[in-house]
């Protein structure tokens, strides 16, 4: 697990969003992870920039949502599918028939979650996870005691999540109970992993994530049996780590290593 910390939520999107834009040149029919939630805003809109600017296109890219409340149809403004057209496909060249949100409203989730395991692998598997955090240590909605090795399943949501995206519905709607998530198994299949976690709210789930144990409490732990996981943070999500000043000593050892390559 790789830990980089920057200065705030701004450079945290601005170093997630090059390492997108790298794979993009390198692979122009990638295949991304998406996430939803606050903190991934500012990295899709660095990358929205990008490809109005010309830089990067997005249109061989075909992609997967982590996650999707159950029995919200994908037009209600609260349902990920939404969220995803709104803050970032309406904005860039992809082929919205490319792009894939587990569907919340399936007749039959569990006939739908097989065959959206499926529709990953017949895509070649995921290149790039992006992943949240939540305060918990939920990835995607995998809650605390997920078995570590799920596959995308229905899955219901703790009081503490519910709380948490309470934020998100008015007054006296009806919030979902329950969603379809990746599991952590499938999450672990990604070849590369870009976690973003921003503000001291995070700070107990970035330490817990980082420093283990790693355990079904913390689901995020698990990536620390991942290959190749980036964790990027502003101070304040670093703020509980025992430690923070090793991880900026290797990443300046890692980016003049880099530097020492590129020349
Ligand atoms: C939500 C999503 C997660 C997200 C997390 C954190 O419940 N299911 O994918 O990472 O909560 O959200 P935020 O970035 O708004 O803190």
């Amino acid at each position: 697990m790789k830990v980089v910390i920057q200065d705030d939520a701004d450079a945290v999107a601005a170093y997630g969003a090059e390492i997108f834009r790298e794979q993009l040149q390198k692979k122009p029919a990638s295949v991304f992870g998406l996430a939803t939630g606050s903190t991934p805003l500012r990295l899709y809109q660095q990358l929205i920039q990008s490809n109005q600017q010309g830089d990067i296109s997005f249109a061989r890219v075909r992609s997967f949502n982590l996650d999707e409340y159950m029995d919200l149809p994908p037009d209600h403004p609260q349902s990920y599918r939404h969220f995803m057209d709104r803050e970032f496909f309406d904005h860039i060249d992809i082929d919205r028939d490319n792009t894939q949100v587990p569907p919340g409203n399936a007749d039959n989730p569990m006939i739908a979650c097989r065959n959206y395991e499926r529709a990953i692998q017949d895509a070649g598997g995921i290149d790039i996870q992006l992943l949240g955090i939540g305060r918990n240590g939920h990835i995607g909605f995998n809650e605390p005691t997920s078995c570590l090795a799920s596959r995308t399943r229905v899955k219901t949501l703790t009081r503490e999540t519910i709380e948490d995206n309470a934020r998100f519905f008015s007054d006296g709607e009806t919030q979902p109970q329950l969603s379809i998530t990746m599991g952590i198994g499938t999450i672990m299949e990604a070849r590369l992993i870009v976690l973003l976690a921003t503000g001291e709210g995070k700070a107990n789930a970035v330490k817990a994530m980082v420093e283990g144990p790693m355990s079904a409490w913390c689901p995020a732990s698990a990536l620390q049996m991942h290959p190749a996981t980036v964790v990027i943070v502003d101070e304040a999500a670093a703020s509980g780590l025992t430690d923070p000043g090793f991880f900026k000593h290797i990443e300046q050892h890692n980016q003049a290593l880099l530097a020492r390559i590129k020349a």
